[in-house]
Order: C-alpha cells, then sequence, then structure tokens
C-alpha cells in the first residue's frame, strides 16, 4: 500500500537525507518496478530540479538507460537558461541505442530548446585505441567540456541485471559476480561497501570528475534497485537524489 499524503512523502524525503547524507531529495509516490507512469514523474521531478538549478550558458552530463529515458521524456524548454549545453556523460558502455547516452542527450537538448555535442566513440575499446583516441582534437574538445560540466544527472542500476543488459564478456561477468557487485552508475560497479570492483573502459566522466559539478543529481527507484543505490552513496558521490517510494522504503528499512 503506497503513501497518498503529502506528509508521508516529506517524511521519507527527510529519512532519505539524513540518512544518506544529501542535500535534497525528492520521491515520489509509487514503485517505479511495477508502474510505468512513476518513472516518468521521477523525470518530471528531476525536470523540476534542474530548472531551479540551471543557469545560462552551462553544461548538462547525463546518462543512458530507461530512466534518463524518462527525463527526457518530461523535458520542456529551459527557458530561465539559455545556451545550455548537453553532452553524454560517458560512452555508450555496451547499452542498446535507445537506451544510450548520445540518444537521450540529443533528444532532451531538443526538448530543452538547447545545444547539444556528442561523444563519437567505439565500445568497448581497447587499451590502445583509447588512447590515441582521447588525444583526438575533436574528442578532446567533447570531453573537456563533459569533464567540466556544472551539472551531472546520473541513473543507478543493479550490477547484474546491467552486466546482462550491457554485451558484458563472459570473463568480465565473472569478475562482477566473484567480487560481489550490486550497483552500478557511468560504467563503475559497487560492492556493498561502495568500493569499486570493476570499471568498464570507454571515454568521458570519470568518477572524480564529480567533484567539480555543482549538482550531481542521481534518478534512480524501484525497490529492485534500492541495495544498488545504497552501494552507490557509500562514498557519497551526489548531492540530489530523485527516487521513488518503492526505493526510499526499501532503503530505510533495509540499508
Ligand atoms: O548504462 C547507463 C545507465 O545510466 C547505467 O549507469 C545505469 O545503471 C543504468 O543506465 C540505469 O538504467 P535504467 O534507468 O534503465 O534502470
Amino acid at each position: 500500500e503506497f503513501i497518498k499524503d503529502v506528509t508521508g512523502v516529506k517524511v521519507l524525503e527527510q529519512q532519505l537525507k539524513d540518512k544518506l547524507k544529501l542535500d535534497h531529495v525528492v520521491v515520489v509516490p509509487g514503485d517505479s518496478d511495477q508502474l510505468d507512469w512513476v518513472k516518468h514523474e521521477m523525470g518530471r521531478a528531476c525536470v523540476q530540479y534542474l530548472k531551479g538549478h540551471l543557469a545560462a550558458g552551462e553544461a548538462i552530463a547525463i546518462t543512458g538507460g530507461t530512466t534518463m529515458a524518462a527525463v527526457a521524456g518530461a523535458m520542456t524548454p529551459l527557458t530561465g537558461a539559455d545556451r545550455c549545453l548537453f553532452v553524454p556523460a560517458r560512452g555508450g558502455l555496451g547499452e542498446r541505442v535507445e537506451n544510450q547516452a548520445n540518444t537521450i542527450c540529443a533528444e532532451m537538448a531538443k526538448k530543452a530548446r538547447g545545444e547539444y555535442r556528442l561523444l563519437y566513440v567505439p565500445d568497448p575499446l581497447s587499451e590502445e585505441s583509447y588512447q590515441t583516441i582521447i588525444e583526438e582534437p575533436s574528442i578532446k574538445e567533447v570531453l573537456d567540456i563533459i569533464r567540466n560540466a556544472e551539472i551531472v544527472i546520473h541513473g543507478v542500476g543493479d550490477a547484474l541485471t546491467m552486466a546482462e543488459r550491457r554485451k558484458t564478456s563472459a570473463k568480465q561477468l565473472e569478475i562482477i559476480k566473484e567480487r560481489q557487485a550490486v550497483g552500478e552508475a557511468f560504467g563503475y560497479y559497487f560492492n556493498t561497501k561502495g568500493e569499486i570492483v570493476h570499471k568498464v573502459r570507454t571515454v568521458g566522466l570519470q568518477l572524480e570528475d564529480l567533484k567539480h559539478a555543482r549538482h550531481v543529481i542521481t534518478v534512480a527507484g524501484g525497490h529492485t534497485k534500492a541495495q544498488a543505490i545504497a552501494s552507490y552513496f557509500q562514498p557519497g558521490q551526489s548531492n540530489v537524489l530523485i527516487t521513488d517510494e518503492g526505493a526510499a522504503q526499501e532503503l530505510i528499512r533495509e540499508h
């Protein structure tokens, strides 16, 4: 049974804020694992937060996934912030086209009436290609924007779900299982202690770049993601969480 009154949601928000030591938490009613429109509500909440915190000419780096696609779906013109620039946070990460940051970034920018730049890199990348590609001037320019973005908006996923959804090799899948990864964000896999146990090699944002962003907004919900969200927040990478009641209740209970 889900909360129907605003006070209940506000209590959950405050509890999560204290527990995960965040500046801002939004909990939308329902569980996105059960109802699709809940994801759309998280998207709307994210757009609303963005509108209140974005200034003209700023760069917004975004990741892929169905939750970020819902953010793009909910985007409306960012009239208060001209010339804002959308960029994908990292390479494709093995996701199918509709779940890739590039695709979502272009859609989001169009709906926001902003600009966008994309990352064209093969994925996954060998070590030699990686070294050559990051020296390519056109790539370098976009990477620079990404790594210095003022705002980062990203999803979080369950480690095994993500490893299976991507074209993860059997060898890497074995590592992910063996090291007991539970959460994933930006191509980094975390265990319950929040330690990085595996990382997908691709260009783009590195976890340490998050320090430079003014706002790092995590958008993730559904009760099945509670453990993944908890693992990602162990080292405290973000300052804003937009989630749903399904994940919030589970997070308060278990983690
Ligand atoms: O692959 C991009 C990504 O943002 C991952 O980092 C994250 O784990 C996943 O997508 C979330 O996907 P979804 O919103 O579909 O659960």
